[in-house]
C-alpha cells in the first residue's frame, strides 16, 4: 500500500506565508500543509519549506526528511543554532538566476553609463556635455563568487562586451572569465576589477569579507576612477561604516547595495543619502512561489520515489 504524501511545514517570515502556502497547495492538493507543527513531536511532517523559521521549530520533529530554503541563499536557515542533521535543498531555478543577472547588468550599466551623475545633473538642471564613457571592452567587471547566480551574470556581462573576472572557492575554468580562487586568488582579482560585483553566500568564511582590508586593495585609478562596489550577496559581508570611509578617501568611487547588515535599513543610516550610494531594498532576486515551489514539490515526491534530492547544501561549507 503507498504510503501517503508527508505533511509540509511552512515557516517563512518576512514573505507573506499565504501566498506559499496556496502556492503549495495548487501544486500538491493531496499534500496537508501545516504552519504550527501540532505539537513539538509532530511525527506527520516531513518536508520543511522556511525563510527565517522560526528558531527551534525543526529540531524535534523526528521523520523530518529534508529541509527547504525558499531562496538561494541559506543562512537564514543556519541562524537557528538547532537546525537537525536532514539534507537541506536550496534554490537552483532560471526564474531567479534570470532576475539576479538582470539587477547585476543594470548596476553595472549604470555605473559604465554615469547613471548616478547624470541623475544628479537632472535635478539640479545641469547640462554638463560631459559625454565620454570608457568603451565596455576597458573595464573589467569581476565577480567574488562564481556559482550558480555568479557565472549566469559573467556569462552576460561578456556577451555585452566586458571584461570579466572571477573569484570562487574552488579553481573554476570559465571561457572568456579571467578565473582566480581562493584566499591566494584575492589581490590578484582585486588588482584587475574596475567593478567589483559580490554574489558571495555568507558563511563564517565570508562575514565582513566587505571591509577596509579589501577595499584598501582594490583599484583606485580604473576607466571609471575609483573601484566601484555592488554587493546582493548578504548584507552581513559588508561593514557599512567602512564602506563610507571608504567613500570618503577615494578607495571606492560608488557603490550600488541591495543588502544591509541590518534591514530593513534603518532611517538613521547615512547610506540613505549619499550621494554615490544606490539603494535597492533586497530586492535583485525575488522568490516567485509560482516559479519555486512546483520545482520543490516535484523534488519531494521523486524523494518519496527514493529518488536523490539535489541542489544540495555542503553543510561545512555552509552554503
Ligand atoms: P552558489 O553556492 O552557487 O555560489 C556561491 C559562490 O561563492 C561559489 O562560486 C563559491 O565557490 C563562492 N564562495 C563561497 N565561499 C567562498 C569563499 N570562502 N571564498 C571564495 N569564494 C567562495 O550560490 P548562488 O550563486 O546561487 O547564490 C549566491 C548568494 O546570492 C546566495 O547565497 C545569497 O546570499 C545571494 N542571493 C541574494 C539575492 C538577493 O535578492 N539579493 C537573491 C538570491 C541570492 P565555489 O564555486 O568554489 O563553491
Ligand atoms: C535569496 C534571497 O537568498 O532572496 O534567494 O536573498
Amino acid at each position: 500500500m503507498a504510503s501517503s504524501p508527508g505533511t509540509i511545514l511552512l515557516s517563512v517570515t518576512g514573505f507573506d506565508p499565504a501566498v506559499w502556502r496556496e502556492e503549495i497547495e495548487r501544486a500538491a492538493p493531496g499534500r496537508t500543509v501545516v504552519t504550527e507543527p501540532d505539537g513539538p513531536d509532530d511525527a506527520s511532517i516531513r518536508y520543511a519549506v522556511v525563510w527565517k523559521q522560526r528558531p527551534g521549530i525543526l529540531n524535534r520533529l523526528p521523520n523530518l526528511k529534508a529541509i527547504f530554503s525558499i531562496g538561494a541563499g541559506v543562512d537564514h536557515i543556519f541562524a537557528d543554532p538547532d537546525v537537525p542533521d536532514v539534507p537541506i535543498v536550496r534554490v537552483v531555478a532560471d526564474d531567479l538566476t534570470d532576475r539576479m543577472s538582470e539587477y547585476v547588468v543594470w548596476q553595472v550599466l549604470d555605473h559604465h553609463r554615469k547613471g548616478p551623475r547624470y541623475r544628479r545633473q537632472q535635478a539640479d538642471k545641469v547640462w554638463n556635455e560631459d559625454r565620454m564613457q570608457p568603451a565596455a571592452r576597458d573595464v573589467t567587471v569581476g565577480i567574488l563568487g562564481l556559482g550558480v547566480l555568479g557565472l549566469d551574470a559573467a556569462r552576460k556581462l561578456a556577451a555585452l562586451g566586458f571584461e570579466v573576472a572571477g573569484w570562487s572557492r574552488t579553481e573554476k575554468t570559465e571561457d572568456g572569465v579571467a578565473t582566480f580562487a581562493g584566499d591566494d586568488g584575492l589581490d590578484g582579482f582585486l588588482a584587475v576589477s574596475d567593478i567589483v560585483v559580490c554574489l558571495l553566500p555568507l558563511t563564517p568564511k565570508t562575514r565582513g569579507i566587505l571591509s577596509k582590508p579589501l577595499f584598501s586593495k582594490m583599484k583606485r585609478r580604473g576607466p571609471l576612477g575609483p573601484a566601484v562596489l555592488i554587493n546582493a550577496g548578504r548584507g552581513d559581508l559588508q561593514n557599512e561604516a567602512d564602506i563610507l570611509a571608504a567613500l570618503e578617501n577615494g578607495w571606492l568611487g560608488a557603490a550600488s547595495l541591495d543588502v544591509f547588515q541590518a534591514e530593513p535599513l534603518p532611517e538613521t543610516s547615512p547610506l540613505w543619502t549619499h550621494p554615490r550610494v544606490t539603494i535597492t531594498p533586497h530586492a535583485a532576486a525575488t522568490s516567485v512561489p509560482a516559479a519555486l515551489i512546483p520545482p520543490m514539490i516535484a523534488q519531494m515526491e521523486a524523494h518519496e520515489r527514493g529518488e536523490p534530492l539535489t541542489n544540495l547544501v555542503d553543510r561545512e561549507a555552509g552554503y
